[in-house]
């Protein structure tokens, strides 16, 4: 026999309260009650476990035949037990102070204090069950044994008359600390007995007793399975029945209500936050680390670490990522001469006779005017009946001299693709009239995947650590895609059969996504990919619904990818004999050099501050952030859409940063001044400490409820992202062995470029002042970069020569990196 005591016993309110199931009017007071509850009640529970380990000596029919002559009477107990070798017999108790203390509880009519403290005693004895699941679990490790789930008489199918035998399997029933009455009843009340078996490769059950499974249905302890979940955004209610236990934050990813989990769940972003106002949880340790004592108070939480163990309300407005995001869908175009792959030619035919023997595919070729044209096998297929189906009047459109299909009559006129730019954050497709070049729309939008993290590096976790997390992220981008395909079609008025090729950019992992390739290697040193060259799939195979081909432009590296060689390609920079940077700012920053004689790039992990990651209150360019800071103004910020503030975004924290360095708020090392120090008194008013953390409140009323401001955390996130884009640049150059001076141009690239004040960029160092004059914004030149992809075959022979003359500059192993690194941490 084994005695077991002394526990820390975890008693979880959420859990008591849900048991109580008070009104949501009585929540606040009985939450309180229940606190203090759990704190009388603590010292008062002596927890104590014994155990008793049996060997099975045979099992047949109904009884399960123990070593100590002990007889268990129960089919259930029989087929549970079937291909087990031993068991372990548990008694646990509380002790018998609980007892009395609830007891006297109700004796003294205070139900409300009596039930609560039940409750709770109640919660202690399942987390005394867990301690002792977890102990058995421990010894098993490694031995090949595993082991059922608890058995207890009364409560899944085994009569409660045998818990006297359960009783009888202990050799001393003094020390186990509970006696049992005649009725099957333990005294202390508040004690549990039950029965683990444990075979040869059975596996191990996971912990609880599972209520759905018990036969019992009145149980008063049956726990309440379903919760429900009210979800509250604009004016958008969504009430959810969710699962005892579910985590929030996947309960909201699966009803696409927040889509806003940078880190992918791991509590380490602080950037999932829902105001909870009914059932606000305990917070997490995750909640004090990220959020304020003000946010805190007024029941923000992160919903990644939130189990539901009792009905809830939450508004997640303000914090949702997909609202109204601003995406920069323009860029600058080079001149070409439209000339795409997709051909469509209009063909009669004659009827086929005796006299001419060619084949269907040579006679399709004839009419064209190619010697040789190739086809897939689903194409050959239906090519005889769609040419008799037409009267041999029709037209051929082919890819690159491949026919992909047969319409009937003339539809030459009738000639679309589509580009594609898939960023890690948005994705932007442009419908585009092959015949004429213009594009005709575009579609943009939050990237699907933003819901498994904000950065490439969180989604390749997603990849590995989840069985079948490639496909997930797969069919979420091409099903995003697909949408798209089918908003642009309808708003033009054409169908996704007139659309024939479809030329996709995008960083290296969002194309290895959207193919359906695995990441894994990207992360990894090396940081192999599987694929960089360009490639031609067939759209089917892809999964797009367009009927042709699906034509992914060539990546450079696994961090320079065919988003940054559309870039140089829409910038022209292979044409010119004087040197050009491209500076393409994200969470990895991509930064290209060269000139008509070639190119070197490498990719600066500069953390995602400018894509409001990491900042506290930053979020991404959406409604309401605050994306103008101008300190002496009478209105210090301006957001977009002059909404009401919800945070910061990527030209908002540089302005920010800009405007703390020119009135001495912080020093060139990014220090954050004491109050005292600051000459200004509105300013000095701003300056305020939480939790020890110093900070500057750039907005009081705001859509949350609560201040917006920029800790002295921010200052330094900004500090580490402006470092590693200002070493990159001097890393290139130097390795090109030229100076600020040989450079014509410097384009920034995507939407934070298109926002970003340069006077910030410069003041803060981001941007070199000897390149101040010669920098601009060049826009969506990802998007650009396709969509001349799309309508020029030159193009594609000058993007293919860009991925081969671009050389990568693997900048972990250089050591001057380093010191132009730290160098540039310091605001000048
Ligand atoms: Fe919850 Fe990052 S902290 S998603």
């Amino acid at each position: 026999m084994n005695v077991l005591k002394d526990f820390a016993i975890d008693i979880d309110s959420g859990e008591v309260a849900s048991r109580l199931q008070c009104s949501r009017e009585q929540e606040e007071s009985v939450r309180e009650i229940i606190e203090q509850e759990i704190k009388n009640c603590q010292p008062i529970i002596k927890p104590q476990i014994t155990l008793e380990k049996l060997k099975i000596t045979n099992i047949k029919g109904n009884m399960v035949l123990l070593e100590n002559g002990i007889v268990f009477e129960s089919v259930f107990m029989s087929q549970k037990l079937a291909h087990c070798q031993y068991i372990v017999v548990s008694v646990s108790t509380l002790g018998l102070e609980i007892d009395d203390y609830i007891r006297n509880l109700f004796d003294d009519d205070d139900y409300l204090r009596g039930l609560a403290a039940d409750n709770i005693a109640i919660s202690a004895l399942g987390s005394l069950g867990k301690i002792l699941w977890e102990r058995l679990v421990d010894e098993l490790r490694g031995t090949g044994i595993g082991m059922t789930s608890r058995l207890s008489p009364g409560d899944t199918g085994w009569e409660l008359s045998q818990q006297h035998k359960l009783f009888k399997c202990f050799d001393n029933s003094e020390d186990i600390g509970v006696t049992l009455i005649d009725s099957g009843m333990m005294m202390p009340i508040k004690s549990s007995s039950a029965v683990y078996g444990f075979g040869d490769g059975i596996g191990i059950t996971r912990f609880g007793h599972v209520c759905s499974e018990c036969t019992m249905k009145d149980c008063t302890y049956r726990i309440i399975e379903k919760h429900e979940v009210i979800v509250n955004k604009g004016s958008q209610k969504t009430v959810l029945n969710v699962e005892h236990g579910d985590n929030l934050f996947e309960v909201l990813r699966k009803n696409k209500l927040l889509e806003n989990f940078p880190c992918g769940g791991n509590g380490t972003c602080g950037k999932c936050k829902v105001k909870i106002t009914f059932g606000v949880p305990k917070p997490s340790p995750e909640d004090e680390n990220h959020l304020t004592s003000e946010e805190l108070e007024s029941g923000v939480r992160l919903a990644c670490k939130i189990k539901i163990h009792a009905p809830m309300e939450l508004s997640i407005d303000g914090f949702s990522y997909n609202n109204d995001l601003k995406i920069i869908t323009e860029g600058r175009h080079s001149n070409i001469i439209i000339e795409p792959i997709v051909n469509k030619k209009h063909i009669v035919l004659e009827k086929t006779n005796a006299d001419d023997c060619r084949s269907d595919l040579q006679r399709v070729a004839d009419g064209i005017g190619v010697k040789y044209l190739g086809a897939g096998l689903s194409t050959l297929r239906e090519l005889s009946t769609k040419l008799w189906e037409s009267e041999y009047d029709f037209t051929a459109t082919t890819y690159n001299n491949t026919l992909i299909c047969i319409e009937n009559g003339d539809t030459e006129i009738e000639k679309y693709g589509i580009a594609a730019d898939i960023g890690t954050t948005t994705v932007v497709c442009y419908l585009v009239d092959l015949l004429s070049g213009r594009t005709l729309d575009v579609e943009a939008q939050a990237n699907s995947q933003v819901a498994y993290g904000a950065d490439v590096i969180s989604r390749i976790g997603y990849t590995s650590e989840n069985l079948g997390g490639t496909k997930i992220l797969k069919d979420l981008i091409v099903g995003q895609i697909n949408e798209i395909i089918g908003c642009l079609s309808q708003r033009s008025g054409i169908t996704s059969l007139q659309i024939y090729n479809m030329t996709v950019s995008g960083n290296t992992t969002m194309i290895h996504l959207l193919l359906g390739l695995t990441t894994k290697n990207i992360a990894l040193a090396p940081f192999t990919p599987v694929i960089t060259a360009n490639a031609d799939f067939k759209a089917e195979e892809v999964g797009l619904n367009i009927n042709g081909i699906v034509s992914i432009l060539p990546s450079i590296a696994s961090y320079v990818g065919s988003d940054i060689t559309a870039g140089i390609l829409t910038c022209g920079m292979m044409e010119s004999d004087k040197h050009s940077l491209l500076i393409d700012l994200g969470t990895n920053g991509e930064i290209t050099l060269g000139n008509k004689s070639g190119l070197i790039a490498c990719s600066v992990a500069a953390g995602p501050a400018f894509e409001g990651g990491n900042i506290k209150y930053g979020v991404a360019g959406i409604k309401g952030a605050i994306s103008k800071v101008e300190l002496k103004k009478q209105n210090w910020c301006t957001t977009i859409g002059g909404a009401s503030a919800c945070g910061i975004c990527g030209s908002g924290v540089l302005d920010t940063v800009s405007e703390l360095l020119k009135y001495g708020i912080i020093d060139e090392t990014g220090r954050m001044a004491s109050k005292e120090s600051i000459i200004d008194q509105a300013l000095a008013q701003r300056l305020i400490e939480d939790g020890g953390v110093r900070m500057f409140v750039l907005e009081q009323e705001t859509a949350l409820g609560y201040p917006i401001a920029f800790t002295q955390k921010d200052v330094r996130e900004v500090q580490l992202a402006k470092a590693a884009i200002s070493a990159g640049i001097q890393m290139l150059l130097k390795e090109r062995g030229i100076g600020f001076e040989d450079i014509e141009k410097v384009y920034i690239a995507g939407g934070f470029g298109n926002f970003m004040n340069m006077e910030s960029a410069v003041n803060i160092g981001l941007i070199p002042r000897e390149l101040r004059d010669k920098t601009v914004s060049a826009g969506n030149t990802s998007g650009a970069g396709a969509i001349e992809y799309l309508l020029s075959k030159t193009s594609r022979k000058k993007a293919a020569q860009i991925a081969d003359s671009a050389s990568y500059i693997e900048l972990s192993n250089k050591k001057d990196f380093q010191n132009y690194y730290i160098d540039a941490m310091t605001f000048e």
